[in-house]
């Protein structure tokens, strides 16, 4: 825990010149690991008139943005929700269209990860990726797994009872083979068992384009963590309401069921 709230108002900070107010954020403990809800590209589009795929498109160009910005203050960990076990769901034509921005992208960013010394790993479930977006996200994974900088998490056909029933059976498999006794599986055991295993859960949620919901996202890991919501929309996301959102999570006071 740190020092909570210092007198200065959510409005009173988006106020602040920016240099003010990253060096305000400079000054206090950043969080750990920050987790984003990237919501809003197709609203983004839509408003100026523009197929929905031209927000995802965009979007891209935030997630560049904001995982040098995240570095740059010194945090170790950033999940990015990309894509849920729910967004298949939506029309063939833009699941695949994000499918190739995905394996499009991926590749090109690797001599800009390994400059900023970025681990890059996967969390969701794999075998529902198509084989050429799944490859390269390996060859990714592979030449970034020494990297000992900021850790960018990609939520990738991602959801948190998906996690949850494959953490379950994982536990039951143990069981069953006599490697696990069900009487000594706590919380940390189910916490090993998910696919976020040795990460610490998120300090801050951030969720742009103004949806006050989860949408089953970590759903196990946000149990005490500090949850922003922006009216941003994703594409529009920059340094200043990173800047914005971190500051705030500054002046929470985080009790944890204490007093
Ligand atoms: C988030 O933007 C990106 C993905 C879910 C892949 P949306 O595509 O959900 O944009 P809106 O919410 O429809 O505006
Ligand atoms: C959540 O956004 C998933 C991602 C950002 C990848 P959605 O747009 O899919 O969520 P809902 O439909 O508004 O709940
Ligand atoms: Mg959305």
């Amino acid at each position: 825990a740190f020092p909570p709230a210092s007198g200065v108002s959510v409005a009173e900070l988006s106020r602040l010149p920016e240099a003010e107010l990253r060096s305000r954020v400079l000054a206090r403990p950043r969080p750990r690991h920050v987790a984003i809800i990237m919501d809003g590209n197709g609203r983004w589009a839509t408003r100026r008139g523009l197929p929905r795929v031209a927000g995802h498109h965009q979007g891209v160009k935030a997630v560049r943005e904001t995982v040098r910005q995240v570095g740059e203050l010194g945090i170790d960990f950033l999940t990015l929700y990309a894509f849920s076990s729910e967004n298949w769901q939506r029309p063939e034509t833009e699941v695949s269209f994000l499918m190739t921005l995905l394996e499009r992208t991926i590749d090109g960013e690797l001599p800009d990860l390994m400059a900023k010394n970025v681990r890059f790993r996967v969390i969701g479930r794999s075998a529902g990726i198509p084989p050429g977006v799944r490859r390269r996200i390996e060859h990714v994974v592979t030449e970034t797994a020494a990297n000992t900088g900021l850790t960018l998490v990609l939520a990738l056909n991602y959801g948190g009872r998906d996690e949850i029933v494959d953490a379950v059976r994982g536990l039951a498999r143990e069981v069953r083979a006599g490697a696990l006794d069900p009487e000594s599986i706590d919380e940390a055991a189910v916490a090993r068992a998910l696919y976020t295993d040795g990460m610490p859960d998120p300090d801050l949620l951030i969720r742009t384009s103004g949806e006050m919901r989860v949408s089953n996202f970590l759903l196990w890991q946000i149990a005490y963590t500090e949850l922003w919501v922006t009216p941003t929309l994703w594409p529009d996301f920059g340094v200043r309401d990173l800047h914005v959102a971190v500051a705030e999570y500054q002046r929470r006071d985080r009790r944890f069921g204490r007093v």
